[in-house]
């Protein structure tokens, strides 16, 4: 192939891609790399043009090596940095040599790369508090109270407390983690709406009823069937009642109701509604959009007091993603707040 037609290959190049011909200066982009670059690119030597170090080198290497090599290259605009992976590579032979030079958008990789590391973080962080808290303690129980059995009885108790946070941590961490691996399998059990309510508020009879809430539940006599995954659903019920317990039970009230909707606008289908109200401490508007996040909470202290990982509303997020649904939270600072679980039944 001749250079003049490997040139005009390079129009058909589905990402931003352009030449640096022998004399240096660049030619033959193709519209992608005009629309990141600029017209004015064309016919400048690509030292001048380019201008990051990242990108000079790899055309450098690519030439003296005449072998192919990379390297990244930023666009900063107002909207953020979009970071590209530049690859250059030798085009034809002898005198009529060029080097062909590509741009892959890598700013989402990047993205994923930065929020793997955040995790990390946060879970590092997470964990480290209540170790901090359990070395602290034996170091207590065998310095100051070694001789203390009353104080030693309370140590330990906080121990126990302490550890078990940690349990519950990897617990959801482990929960998490298996929502996620499992998110593109579609979920076949037959499940009753029913049934998943009426297991998670048994299983929680005893802080309910410790708490004095009084829970009302209110399903049609038809029951509502759909396709899930029966363990799943009942940790998106089981989440949604702790916190309702947890930051709502003030109001000495939580209502479930479960009821079909013939069409819902947003899922474009049929679906099932279950919506966890409580009348307790509300969330002010400008947390909701980042509330199904990990590790997010309104009041770090209170959740850690009342025993909260910070996972629950990112593990129903998930779930409800598997099962192709959605979730809608309404809430008045101060009233309480309202969970809807929308979910398209066959
Ligand atoms: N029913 C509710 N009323 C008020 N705030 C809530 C409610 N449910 C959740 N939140 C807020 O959302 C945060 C995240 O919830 P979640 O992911 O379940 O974590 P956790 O309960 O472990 O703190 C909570 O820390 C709390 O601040
Ligand atoms: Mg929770």
């Amino acid at each position: 192939m001749s250079i003049t037609e490997a040139l005009e290959i390079i129009d058909s190049i589905p990402i931003p891609a352009f030449a640096v011909l022998s004399d240096a200066r660049i030619a033959a982009a193709n519209e992608e790399a005009i629309s990141l670059l600029g017209s004015q690119i064309l016919n400048r030597h690509y030292v001048t043009a380019l201008r990051q170090p990242g990108i000079l080198a790899a055309i450098d290497n690519s030439i003296r090596t005449m072998g192919r090599a990379s390297g990244t290259y930023t666009i900063t605009s107002e909207s953020g940095d979009e970071r590209y992976k530049v690859v250059a590579t030798p085009l034809g032979t002898g005198s009529a040599k060029a080097t062909l030079v590509c741009f892959e958008n890598i700013s989402d990789l990047h993205t994923a790369g930065l929020m793997r590391r955040d995790f990390v973080a946060n879970v590092s962080h997470e964990l480290r508090t209540p170790l901090t808290a359990v070395v602290g303690f034996i170091e207590t129980l065998r310095g100051p109270a070694r001789n203390d059995p009353e104080a030693q009885d309370r140590f330990l108790g906080m121990m126990l407390k302490e550890s078990q946070r940690m349990n519950r941590l990897v617990d959801d961490l482990l929960s998490l983690s298996r929502v996620e691996a499992a998110e593109r399998q579609r979920p076949s059990d037959p499940v009753s709406i029913r049934e998943v309510v009426e297991a998670s508020i048994s299983s929680l009879a005893k802080p309910l009823q410790e708490a004095e809430v009084e829970i009302t539940f209110d399903i049609p006599d038809a029951d509502i069937e759909l396709q899930g995954d029966r363990d799943q659903l009942r940790q998106v019920m089981n989440n949604l009642l702790e916190n309702a317990l947890k930051y709502g039970a003030q109001g000495g009230m939580i209502r479930i109701k479960v009821y079909e909707v013939g069409h819902d606008a947003l899922l474009r289908t049929k679906a099932a509604r279950v919506e966890v109200t409580d009348s307790g401490l509300g969330i002010d508007p400008i947390h909701l959009p980042r509330l199904t996040e990990r590790f997010y909470r309104i009041d770090e202290h209170r959740s850690r007091e009342m025993g909260g990982t910070g996972l629950g509303l990112a593990i129903v997020k998930h779930i409800v993603s598997r099962h192709r649904g959605r979730i809608e939270i309404d809430s008045t600072k101060g009233k309480g707040s309202r969970f809807s679980i929308i979910i398209p039944v066959l």
